[in-house]
């Protein structure tokens, strides 16, 4: 897919910058697409996706994959609205398939204090899978509470607050083919 992010982005005033174009993601994601293929040759995973900020990197990134795998959704809330992360999380909807023996692959649109993807560690472990990986399309790192394993990572990105991509800010700009910056 190509898409004009320089006219996207002068259509709307609130959009500061662009932190990774959508050219820039593309690539990446082909690359993460290759990585996890030789990976789990013969494994056949679940990648699980956690909604709703990580439904475009999926979409993405399951049609870079070349070997079998499956793939099931999981709703979690740790923010309410507005930019800073709450620290309290809740299964809003959990897994279709049963998980026990399986090879897990979660597949996450940014890891930022951490906290969001070590609860749900915790919960994924207690049903026995076989492994659990972790594949986030953005990293930022230097905000980080909870130390957390991340295997595949797309971009290492500053402490600011990014839209599009599937990441929003209230709901909007999910729709968003780059990852941008709004004006403070
Ligand atoms: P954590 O628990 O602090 O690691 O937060 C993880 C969740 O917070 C992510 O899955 C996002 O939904 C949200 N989040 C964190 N930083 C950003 C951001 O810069 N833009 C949009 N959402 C974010
Ligand atoms: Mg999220």
């Amino acid at each position: 897919m190509t898409y004009d992010d320089q006219d996207i982005m002068t259509k709307d005033p609130l959009i500061d910058h662009i932190l990774i174009s959508s050219e820039q993601i593309d690539r990446r994601v082909q690359q993460l697409g290759a990585e996890i293929s030789r990976d789990y040759v013969d494994r056949k995973p679940i990648l699980v996706n956690i909604l709703k900020g990580a439904f475009v990197f999926l979409a993405d990134l399951t049609r870079s994959i070349s070997v079998h795998h499956e793939v099931d959704f999981m709703a979690i809330s740790s923010y309410h609205g507005g930019t800073e992360s709450t620290g309290v999380v809740k299964i809003e909807k959990d897994l279709k398939a049963n998980i026990t023996n399986r090879d897990v692959l979660i597949v996450e649109d940014i890891v930022d204090t951490g906290l969001t993807l070590n609860h749900l560690l915790d919960v994924l472990k207690t049903r026995n899978p076989r492994s659990v990986r972790v594949c986030t399309l953005l990293d930022k790192s230097t905000r980080r509470i909870k130390d957390v394993p991340v295997d595949y990572r797309g971009f290492e990105i500053p402490d600011e607050f990014v839209i599009g991509y599937g990441l929003d800010y209230d709901e909007k700009y999910r729709n968003l083919p780059f990852i941008g910056v709004l004006k403070p």
